[in-house]
């Protein structure tokens, strides 16, 4: 008989209670369940009352990329990623980056837009012109929500109204315009909305539907840039590979997803092992490269005129110092401490540097000799150690199989087989 999975009241049940549950569903073994207990740093309590259904804590592996300097600056950045080669590949390209004077960042005023949806309007461009009318009433009513933004200085502090055509008929959406500090900020920023809709309804006399954040993060935008001389690059040659992948990314969305993908995988590793919300940057970075109309990429490489080699990003980052699991998450807790990072645009500004490094070690790599050898030594580690490598067997089972260009685990089965005989 098929097994279900309706479970009433499975988020009542503790964690171990739920995991006989699962246990017995998906026939996980007794070792299987050992390893879920085992939640190592992150207790099983602290996960429990972060998400729900909790059982048990994921491990990913946190690295920390070195060589950084942003405006002068040194960093260590942690990142949590699963992806062989990305932390190498930062710190070298940082490394890069350093000798040629390090990178520099900017960003704006921390601003998130909270949109409200209104339809079911007569008269969508007269709703407009009556909230626009009332805005200094609607800002008094979000920031009545939350005096510790504002005795930060932030807050909601501007609203916009645009009328759009949907194939359910015109809506207004109100944008309200929250600085929010050193958060995040989709608290503050929903919560806002969510108070202001009724009296949206009130002075239009239409529905308000949705009242959230919006990902696509324009008015908080992070900008790091850095030029290197050719020298450091191995010659004008490798400058030219690297403006010629630049250009094929900027003209093709293809290939412009695979680039800003390279770039997010610094991102969203330092994200995640922050505790911010990595798929709020995911989200706003590429809905950022499709803004005019067109997807595209969020970073650029360029020869200037000494055949040297310059680079830029610019990107939305939403990233907070407080709320969500940056706090609660005892290693989230720790990353940010390696980070030593002020505030929230401090961190933005590190974020957009990370991201640049790591897309110029992958285009550098590409335009190149290809990523496939670094990336297969790596690859190759973990597959010694899903075919039972263990200790420094790893490392030899590894290179034997990058040496014969057979990354697989059945020849690392045999390699260890035949390491063993050896030992013996
Ligand atoms: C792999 O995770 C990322 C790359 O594909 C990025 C790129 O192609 O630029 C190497």
């Amino acid at each position: 008989m098929a097994k279900s999975s309706e479970v009433s009241g499975f988020y009542k049940l503790l964690p171990k209670e739920r995991l006989s549950i699962v246990k017995d569903f998906a026939g996980l073994t007794e070792e299987e369940i050992k390893l879920l207990e085992n939640t190592g740093s992150l207790p099983m309590d602290v996960a429990d009352h972060m998400v729900e259904n909790v059982i048990g804590v994921f491990p990913e592996p946190l690295g920390v990329a070195v060589n950084f300097q942003v405006n002068g600056k040194d960093y260590l950045i942690p990142m949590a990623t699963e992806e062989p080669s990305v932390i190498a590949a930062a710190s070298h390209a940082a490394k890069i980056v350093r000798d040629g004077g390090g990178f520099r960042t900017s960003s704006t005023t921390p601003i998130m837009i909270g949109q409200i949806q209104v339809v079911k309007l007569k008269d969508a461009e007269a709703a407009k012109e009556q909230v626009l009318s009332a805005k200094a009433e609607i800002l008094k009513k979000a920031n009545d929500q939350d005096p510790v933004l504002n005795s930060f200085g932030g807050g909601a502090k501007d609203l916009d109204a645009r009328v759009i055509e949907t194939t359910m008929g015109q809506m207004l959406i109100v944008h309200l315009y929250v600085d929010c500090r050193d958060a995040m900020g989709a608290n503050a920023v929903n919560t806002m909305a969510e108070a202001v809709a009724p009296m949206i309804e009130q002075l239009t006399g239409g529905h308000v539907y949705l009242r959230i954040i919006s990902n696509l993060a324009v008015k908080r935008l992070a900008k790091a840039w850095c030029t290197i001389p050719k020298e450091a690059l191995g010659g004008e040659a490798v400058v030219d590979g690297i403006a010629y992948a630049s250009a094929f990314a900027a003209a093709d969305p293809y290939r412009a997803a695979t680039h800003n993908k390279g770039a997010m995988n610094g991102i969203v590793a330092v994200v995640l092992a922050t505790g911010n919300d990595h798929r709020a940057i995911e989200a706003g970075a590429h809905a950022y490269a499709a803004l005019n109309g067109k997807y595209t990429i969020i970073s650029k490489w360029t020869k200037n005129k000494n055949g040297d080699l310059d680079g830029e990003i610019e990107l939305p980052m939403a990233v907070g110092l407080i709320g969500g699991a940056v706090k609660t998450h005892p290693i989230a807790h720790i990353a940010m401490k390696i980070l030593n990072v002020k505030s929230a645009n401090e961190f933005a500004e590190v974020l957009a540097a990370v991201g640049l490094a790591q897309n110029l070690a992958a285009l550098r790599a590409l335009a190149n000799e290809g990523i496939q050898r670094g990336h297969m030594s790596l690859h190759a580690r973990n597959i010694a150690v899903i075919a039972g490598a263990k200790g420094d067997i790893v490392d030899k089972v590894a290179s034997q199989m990058v040496k014969e260009r057979k990354v697989r685990v059945d020849r690392a089965k045999e390699i260890i087989e035949k390491l063993k005989i050896e030992e013996f």
